[in-house]
């Protein structure tokens, strides 16, 4: 079997278990930006390209601040995202908000940011119009291509999604929004999540280059943007490939040329990504604080489900290490497990690894997006502390772990 390993070395490691104790997720400031310098350079070539990124994958101003300073916007679904982005300094339209049953005071926000908004249904119009005010300037909205468009693991059949316009509705909401004098529009679709197929997204972006040529034609508007959305997905097992950032771009930048050719690049192609952003660069780091025989072997770890939601949600695979023993036979099969009552609180089934002894440092690993951010407090679990390893080899808290003082803040009860 392939293996992963951790590009700053199990020494280091070591140190951040002795200095800060576990469990905690990690996150490694360089391999964020060199990913995301090589996505920039590569789509360098496709017309103005930028990276929202999807705050909802890690909500941690720390590291949008590292986001934005590598040039990235933020993609914002919910109010409290949206304070997030103007904490660290953005506005206008470094801001995209694609959200879904948006509420009045969310629109609000958005609006007093000047965000692009993206709105989710035809019947927004007269929502925002009735709740909020005359329309922006710049308006997107989100398409379902339904029938067009496979499954995919995550997102399911758009069909059967709750997000987004039929085709119908889409040319019938820009024509509303041409005739109440907005003078600007973008396009948005989103239907991966965790695709590794370059053929994929090409195919997506032909289906919404075609629909923005034919809504153009039709209704005599230009478009300023395309929204790919996000969903690139993480090399999560180590026999996966992760997408040739190159292969996309250079397939991008042709389609667009023979649908666009005329445009002199006036049309910009964006992206809104949080898994292949920073999830390969995070790791849950935990400690095995009990082994178990029954029919099974098991491995409890001093965590649970609520620091990494993923593999109850989605049957999702993460790879693991065990700290120091990186180069040992994987001849022991276990169930590494959680402390949650509840069964399928469980980060790997029958996973092969070397013997694992209690208080060895079990790894995680690719948590750092759609990790963190799905915590839940159900047991009265309370959230880990979030590190990050700066680039200068450093580490800093940058979210210290919860307390019972912060779980009980919200009730008012004598001996509380
Ligand atoms: C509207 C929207 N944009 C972007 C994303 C980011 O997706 P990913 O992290 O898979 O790239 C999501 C994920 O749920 C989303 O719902």
């Amino acid at each position: 079997m392939q293996k992963k390993s951790f590009p700053f070395g199990t020494l280091r490691l070591q140190s951040l278990v002795t200095e800060y104790g576990t469990p905690f997720h990690l996150y490694d400031e360089s391999g964020i930006r060199n990913n995301l310098q090589s996505l920039k350079s590569a789509f360098s070539k496709v017309p103005g390209f930028k990276e929202y990124y999807a705050v909802k994958a890690c909500p941690n101003p720390y590291i949008l601040d590292v986001l934005k300073d590598e040039g990235c916007g933020m993609d914002c679904s919910s109010l409290w995202e949206l304070i997030l982005s103007e904490a660290i300094g953005l506005k206008g339209e470094d801001i995209m908000f694609t959200s879904n049953n948006t509420s009045v005071k969310e629109f609000q926000k958005a609006k007093e940011l000047w965000a692009i908004i993206n709105f989710d249904d035809i019947t927004h119009i007269d929502y925002y119009l009735e709740n909020v005010g005359e329309l922006p300037e710049l308006i997107c909205f989100r398409y379902n291509p339904g029938p067009l468009k496979g499954w995919n693991v995550i997102i399911g059949a758009p069909e059967g999604a709750k997000f987004w316009l039929t085709r119908e509705q889409i040319f019938e909401a820009y024509e509303r929004c041409r005739d109440l004098w907005v003078k600007r529009f973008g396009i948005h679709t989103m239907v991966a999540s965790n695709e590794l197929q370059t053929d994929y997204f090409l195919e997506t972006a032909k289906i919404l280059f075609e629909l923005t040529r034919d809504i153009e034609q039709k209704l005599d508007i230009e478009f300023d943007f395309i929204n790919l959305g996000g969903g690139i997905g993480v090399a999560y097992k180590p026999e996966e490939t992760p997408v040739d950032f190159e292969e996309l771009a250079v397939w991008m930048k042709e389609l667009y040329n023979t649908y666009f050719s005329e445009r002199e690049d006036s049309l910009s192609i964006v992206i809104e990504c949080g898994r292949m952003v920073t999830g390969p660069y995070g790791y849950l780091v935990t400690s095995a604080i009990h082994k178990k025989n029954i029919y099974k072997d098991y491995i409890w770890l001093d965590t649970c489900m609520s620091d990494l939601m993923r593999p109850w949600m989605y049957w999702s695979y993460h790879y693991i290490s065990v700290l120091g023993k990186q180069d040992e036979v994987r001849d022991h099969m276990y169930d590494i497990v959680g402390s949650l009552c509840e069964n399928n609180d469980k980060f790997a089934i029958d996973r092969e690894l070397p013997e694992i002894t209690i208080w060895d440092t079990i790894v995680i690993h690719d948590t750092w997006a759609h990790g963190y951010s799905m915590w839940f407090n159900y047991n009265a679990k309370l959230k880990s502390r979030e590190i990050l390893l700066l680039s200068d080899g450093s580490s800093k808290v940058i979210r210290r772990a919860e307390t019972f003082d912060d779980y009980f803040a919200t009730l008012d009860y004598k001996g509380l």
